[in-house]
């Protein structure tokens, strides 16, 4: 029926009707909490590309995560930073390896946050690639043998979701096979699986100390003019034996988002990467957003899109504005 007779404005006249009739909201349960662990003690060293964040010692990012919780952050994404790197990335499944430490130091002080572990090998091999390099090229089928060994140490070390990133195909059977064989059967996988080459992981590359030293990722990771393929990409993980899916980055993958989200019913999962956080930061110390009305409303944009949970710097941040 048209106008006059409707008239939308009226479920927008006063907060508590508007309220009433929201679609989407946002709950501190709903992010997962992205954590830089190296090795050492008392460490909190500020990243230059994401202001707020941090490289923290494993005591340090124990004490973060309890911040989190305390704020009702319910999950945590460990990336490390190994003492040393070499071609095979031995820093990735060593059992005292510092992924494996922090994994292990959370969930003894937290035994109920949901601890994932990212499983990518760019931070632990000197190359800065995410796999084996054979012949110039990342092998995938050598690397598959890292992964496999990596998640079965992960989980080893508590690790409650084994979450690959590398792009690899093949990869969620290949580690699925592996925790199946090792008794983890219980384990379930986040399948980062349309994960793009993307510009927006620039700050990352500083905060994890990983970037390529010759060549790009295009080789591995997907094309960002490429919707259809994702699909393909996530079909093959579902049927690897991925229990939930990732869309990466966020904010300019919406329509992946919710293609994904619409066609297969997974749980899934957006990342707000680090150029995403760190636009708005850059904006906001300018003073020419308001940082915490854009932050909030990118996170809704992406929960309205589809995901059900989100990978966002924000989140310890956005769990406390919720909140007040
Ligand atoms: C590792 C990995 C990357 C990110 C998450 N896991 C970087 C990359 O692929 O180059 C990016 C996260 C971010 O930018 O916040 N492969």
């Amino acid at each position: 029926m048209a106008f006059p007779a409707n008239r939308l404005r009226r479920l927008r006249a006063t907060p508590a009707i508007r309220e009433l009739v929201r679609e989407t909201k946002l709950d501190a349960g709903d992010f997962i909490l992205p954590l830089f662990i190296r090795p050492g003690k008392n460490l909190k060293r500020p990243i230059a590309s994401m202001p707020g964040q941090y490289q923290l010692s494993v005591d340090e990012g124990v004490k973060l995560s309890k911040e989190a919780w305390k704020a009702g952050v319910r999950s945590i994404i460990l990336f490390g930073i190994p003492e040393k790197k070499d071609g095979l990335a031995r820093g990735a499944y060593a059992a005292d390896g510092i992924v494996q430490k922090a994994a292990s130091a959370v969930k003894s002080a937290l035994p109920d946050m949901a601890v994932m572990a990212d499983l990518c090998f760019c931070e632990y091999t000197d190359h800065g690639h995410c796999g084996v390099i054979k012949n110039g090229r990342v092998d995938n089928d050598d690397t598959l043998e890292l992964a496999a060994k990596t998640a079965v140490s992960q989980a080893k070390a508590g690790a409650d979701v084994i979450a690959p990133s590398g792009m690899m195909d093949g990869q969620v059977a290949a580690i699925r096979r592996a925790l199946d064989g090792a008794d983890f059967r219980d384990t379930p996988i986040l399948a980062y699986a349309a994960k793009y080459a993307s510009g927006f992981y620039g700050p990352f590359r500083d905060a994890a100390e990983s970037p390529p030293q010759f060549g790009d990722r295009s080789g591995y990771q997907m094309d960002p003019a490429n919707a259809l393929e994702a699909m393909r990409e996530v079909a093959l993980d579902v049927e690897e034996g991925a229990d939930m899916v990732m869309v990466k980055p966020a904010l300019s993958y919406l329509d992946v988002l919710s293609k994904v989200k619409e066609r297969w019913g997974l749980p899934t999962a957006a990342y707000s990467v680090s150029g995403e956080y760190a636009m708005i930061k850059a904006a906001a110390a300018k003073g020419w957003i308001d940082e915490r009305r854009i932050a909030l409303e990118v996170l809704l944009s992406i929960k309205r899109a589809g995901a059900d949970m989100i990978l966002t710097y924000y989140a310890l941040d956005a769990a406390r504005w919720l909140s007040e």
